[in-house]
């Protein structure tokens, strides 16, 4: 073989090996059987290996910060903005330019400079148990700082983001000093000292410690699925609240590309695939939330939960308003 002739083989075998070689590093906050199944759907479609870590969102952040250019990390998926907004403003994302994500993920749900981006929503609503409360007393969140709910309501404690991302949120629509006041009043309606996460709160509900639970939805949604906890899903309804203004207070959970992704366009590409409405609708329903993307169709459970107005708001202010949250509900006695 000529000289050219050889070095033509070897490209051609390298382009072979590339080939192969198309994969993608995915760092979880979610559980595997939450996320794998679809992982491994767009691997057969697309030929592209994933190679999956999943642990505490927290840690891999942590991980992905002290790996810093050495991190194989493409992709980050984590729950709550307020942990995509910390990776944010880590440094740990880049910007993706993809017309496919901005046009079907809404503006509020993802980062403005694209660093990244909503793939499910979740909400955060009232649950209250009928027979105690009825719906006409309910109203708004900010309602629920008033001194006829003294005693009757259960939440989960103020080291938690959910609620730090609902605090920021109100910060953000009322401002510091009102949503104090409010957090103040809120506080002093506790029926307990905040503990356990958010499927106790309803448990606690369901068992007359309180009135009113305030819980993600999707923990209603996992306890129907449970044996164990389906008799205290039963037990409760939930409340939209703030219907007629701003909507309810929402959250996401996201994923954005590694600023140091050794397989940036595959990253994108599995970000791609994951808003297609198939794959929104088998992610939505699997962890009880809601897509993100509009026309695809909720799953039953979340249905009766009934339709709600949610709210608008930039995501990533809750992100920018974490600190000021904390730093409100310490002020408050939020334990
Ligand atoms: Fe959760």
């Amino acid at each position: 073989m000529k000289l050219w002739q050889k070095s033509l083989v070897a490209v051609a075998l390298s382009a072979a090996a590339l080939a192969q070689a198309a994969e993608v590093n995915v760092y979880s906050g979610r559980q595997e059987e939450l996320i794998k199944p679809m992982l491994d759907k767009f691997s057969k479609e697309t030929g592209i290996k994933v190679n999956l870590i999943t642990g505490k969102p927290d840690e891999l952040i942590s991980r992905m910060q002290s790996e810093g250019r050495n991190s194989p990390a493409d992709v980050l998926i984590s729950t709550d903005v307020g942990r995509l907004y910390r990776a944010e403003t880590q440094g740990l994302f880049q910007a993706v330019d993809s017309k496919l994500l901005t046009d079907a993920i809404p503006a509020s749900l993802r980062h403005p400079q694209q660093q990244w981006f909503g793939l499910t929503m979740r909400a955060r609503p009232v649950m209250y148990v009928p027979g105690k409360v009825k719906p006409e007393q309910l109203s708004t969140v900010e309602d629920l700082a008033d001194p006829k709910w003294k005693g009757k309501i259960c939440i989960r404690s103020s080291d938690n983001i959910y609620n730090q991302s609902m605090v920021a949120a109100l910060i953000a629509q009322l401002g510091e000093e009102k949503t104090q006041a409010w957090a103040n009043g809120f506080v002093k309606n506790f029926a307990q000292p905040p503990k356990g996460g958010d499927r106790d709160q309803i448990k606690a509900a369901a068992a007359g410690v309180c009135d009113i639970a305030i819980a993600n939805t999707y923990y209603l949604g996992g306890m129907f699925d449970d044996a164990n906890d389906k008799a205290a899903a039963e037990a409760v309804k939930v409340f939209w609240p703030n219907q007629q203004d701003r909507g309810a207070h929402i959250n996401i959970s996201g994923a954005g590309v590694a600023k140091y992704a050794p397989n940036k366009t595959e990253a994108v590409k599995l970000l791609e695939y994951m808003v297609k409405p198939e794959a929104q609708s088998w992610y939505a329903e699997v962890n009880h939330e809601y897509p993100v993307v509009q026309g695809v169709k909720w799953s039953q459970r979340l249905e009766s939960f009934g339709q709600f107005k949610a709210d608008q708001l930039q995501l990533s202010t809750l992100g920018e308003l974490n600190a000021k949250a904390i730093q409100v509900m310490d002020k408050a006695g939020w334990k």
